[in-house]
């Protein structure tokens, strides 16, 4: 897939804020601070038109970013950050569900989790909720540059282990810092468009 224009098409929080089920749309899920907005800007080759920061809790809104009126990637607020406060955690899990629960077009959602660490609590609670809604259960296992190459085969045995997962295309070891398995989530992405 070659990627010519993103555009950043809407920022919503409630439904009716969503633009129309027009186009497929694959969603990011994970923890704040995880690298979804980074795993964007890596895909659709942008620096910034995903806003980033090393502070967690950067995006809070449900963001739309049209890629070449061909689809939507659609980025999500994190969950599990402790500084936000408890009502605005809750606000933003309404958010993410009911898109989740609702939404005709969205074809898969993509889960988003630390390479270094592999899933927390909370990952696979969320893990299950993106099965039990039929989704493929595709995880982004992010920040792979910063794990040795030592270690790497077996943080990747780890994760597996944690989510009870034995098909080898479900995760998805990814770096926005070396673009690492770029070109690979590119041909899922045509894939689960052309579907
Ligand atoms: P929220 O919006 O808070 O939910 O966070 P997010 O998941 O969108 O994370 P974001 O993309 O903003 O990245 C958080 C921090 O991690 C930033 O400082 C990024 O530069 C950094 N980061 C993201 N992906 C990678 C990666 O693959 N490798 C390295 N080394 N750093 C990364
Ligand atoms: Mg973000």
């Amino acid at each position: 897939m070659k990627i010519n224009n993103p555009t950043l098409e809407k920022i919503a929080v409630k439904k009716d804020q969503y633009p129309a089920e027009n186009l497929k749309e694959i969603a990011l899920a994970g923890r704040s601070n995880v690298g979804k907005s980074s795993f964007i800007n890596t895909l659709i080759n942008r620096k910034n038109l995903a806003r980033t920061s090393s502070q967690p809790g950067k995006t809070r809104t449900i963001n739309f970013y049209n890629i070449d009126d061909k689809f939507r990637l659609v980025d999500l607020p994190g969950y599990g950050y402790a500084k936000v406060s408890k009502s605005e955690r809750e606000k933003w899990a309404g958010y993410i569900n009911s898109y989740l629960s609702e939404r005709k077009n969205l074809v898969d959602v993509f889960l988003v989790i630390d390479f270094r660490h592999g899933p927390t609590e909370l990952d696979l609670i969320m893990y299950d909720y993106i099965i039990q809604n039929g989704f493929s259960g595709t995880v982004i296992a992010s920040k792979f540059d910063k794990v040795k190459k030592s270690q790497q085969a077996k943080n990747l045995k780890m994760i597996y282990d944690k989510f009870g997962i034995t098909d080898k295309s479900l995760i998805i070891p990814f770096s926005s810092e070396t673009k690492y398995n770029k070109d690979l989530v590119l041909k899922k992405l045509d894939q689960l468009i052309e579907e």
